[in-house]
């Protein structure tokens, strides 16, 4: 396989790092993490079959075909929040480019706006929606369970205005949801909404590469067969026995090692704006799948390590006096394109001033790598570990291997700490603590948490 991001952990060993995680500590673990990838094939988690599944891919593009891929339509909006969110504005963003919903129609080939209403924040809603044409707009509300208080909200606040404007809700809306389970499901079914279906067995944060992910990628021309080629060449990493070859074991391997001696927070600082949001993608993969109270045998633990993103150059400006000079805490991890679309040159002005003449005829592509190479080098000499994901281009396949590299990693780290990498009964009871503010019935009994009597500090 051609792969299409390499990594580079020059500066994570030592005696490169001082103090650092050595050779032959990895090599200790070889025998564990042939015994995890057993484990991981032989158990399946749903998403390890999702670029092998056919359906998955197929029932997107005959739904897109049904709507002309989207062409009629001005804007396509998802209604979704977390992991039914964050992997369509990472794709978006990054293969779409920054300036996507700016472009004008030729630009865009035909397709829509992508937007992504991801909370419920009043201001951000109402803004988002005014600036639409509802006769051109078509929404994807999109939730595994069906019944995410944010998601549905906006999809009820949606409907409402579609039937008010009197349009067919099922040429405005598609939704993407649980096969058979849910308030959703039942809805597409009765009122012959066109739906998707997310495998059940897969879970939120794991489901960019389903049609949660890909339905607004289609509609933004992204091609999803390459994005689903390059996650096929990552799931050939299971097959691959040496550590030293398999980016994906040895990485988790390396945070598991760190977290180990005291590193409990993992940034992520892309040095590409448009890669930025899969560091929001990663905070919560990493976050939701690793930050337990359990391990698998009910025991407390209280494990995770806690995902930072940052993005450079800018952050350096922000966050690196910390990272060089503050506690030895963190693994660091650089995403770097070793291509821009564009090139920018430093027009060669100011010859007389010597502290800026030198920026003159060069590029902001040789400046950026410039920073991210100098950033790594002195966190380094701080003895601060720290590696690079390097793209050889920003495209589907390097994205599509990046996700499902990532994916797998976080499986892999979710054995290494005998966790259940794939459930998060931590953000439950905000949930029910929410419906019952809210009156939802059949939840009036968590009230009782809330009325507890709270010792105030209002000042
Ligand atoms: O990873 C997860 O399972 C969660 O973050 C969900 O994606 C998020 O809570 C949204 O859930 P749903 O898709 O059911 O609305």
């Amino acid at each position: 396989m051609l792969r299409k991001i390499r990594f580079d952990f020059s500066f994570v060993f030592s005696p490169n790092i001082s103090n650092g995680v050595s050779e032959e500590e990895v090599n200790s673990y070889k025998k564990k993490i042939e015994g995890v990838i057993e484990e991981i094939k032989n158990e399946k988690p749903g998403f390890i079959l999702i670029p092998f599944d056919e359906r998955n891919i197929n029932s997107v593009k005959n739904l897109a075909e049904k709507y002309d891929y989207f062409r009629d339509y001005e804007d396509f909006v998802v209604l979704g929040i977390g992991g039914s969110a964050l992997g369509n504005i990472a794709l978006r963003d990054s293969l779409n480019g920054l300036n996507w919903n700016g472009l004008d129609k030729n630009e865009r080939k035909g397709f829509p706006r992508i937007h992504v209403i991801d909370n419920v924040d009043p201001d951000f809603v109402a803004s988002t929606l005014k600036n639409l044409d509802m006769k051109k707009t078509i929404f994807n509300v999109i939730s595994k369970s069906g019944s995410t208080a944010e998601a549905m909200a906006n999809y009820m606040i949606v409907k409402g205005i579609i039937e008010s404007f009197g349009l067919d809700v099922r040429k405005h809306l598609v939704i993407t949801t649980d096969p058979e389970k849910g308030v959703l499901r039942e809805i597409a079914n009765e009122e012959g909404i066109n739906s998707l279906e997310i495998p059940k067995k897969v879970g939120g944060r794991f489901s960019v590469l389903t049609p949660v992910g890909l339905l607004s990628a289609i509609a933004g021309g992204i091609n999803i067969d390459e994005l689903i080629e390059g996650a096929k060449n990552a799931y050939s990493l299971l097959d691959e026995k040496n550590l030293w070859k398999n980016p994906a074991t040895l990485n988790a391997l390396i945070h598991y090692i760190y977290y180990k001696k005291g590193k409990n927070i993992s940034v992520m600082m892309s040095y590409s704006n448009r890669l930025y949001p899969l560091a929001d993608w990663y905070r919560q993969l990493w976050a939701e799948s690793l930050g337990k109270k359990y391990d698998v045998h009910g025991k407390e633990i209280y494990v995770g390590q806690t995902p930072v993103k940052a993005l450079g150059a800018t952050d350096q400006h922000s966050q690196i006096q910390l990272y060089n000079e503050g506690p030895n805490d963190k693994v660091i991890t650089f995403l770097v394109p070793k291509s821009y679309d564009h090139e920018v040159r430093i027009p060669k002005i100011h010859e007389e001033l010597d502290s800026i003449s030198y920026l003159g005829g060069r590029t902001l592509n040789e400046l950026i790598a410039a920073e991210q190479k100098a950033t790594a080098y002195s966190l380094a000499q701080n003895g601060r570990p720290n590696l690079n994901v390097e793209f050889s281009k920003i495209c589907e396949e390097s994205i599509g291997e990046f996700i499902f590299t990532y994916e797998l990693q976080t499986a892999v780290m979710g054995k290494l700490l005998n966790i259940n990498a794939f459930d998060q009964p931590g953000v439950e009871m905000g949930k029910k603590l929410t419906y019952s503010l809210m009156g939802r019935k059949g939840f009036a009994e968590f009230r009782k948490i809330l009325e507890k009597k709270v010792k105030k500090y209002i000042i």
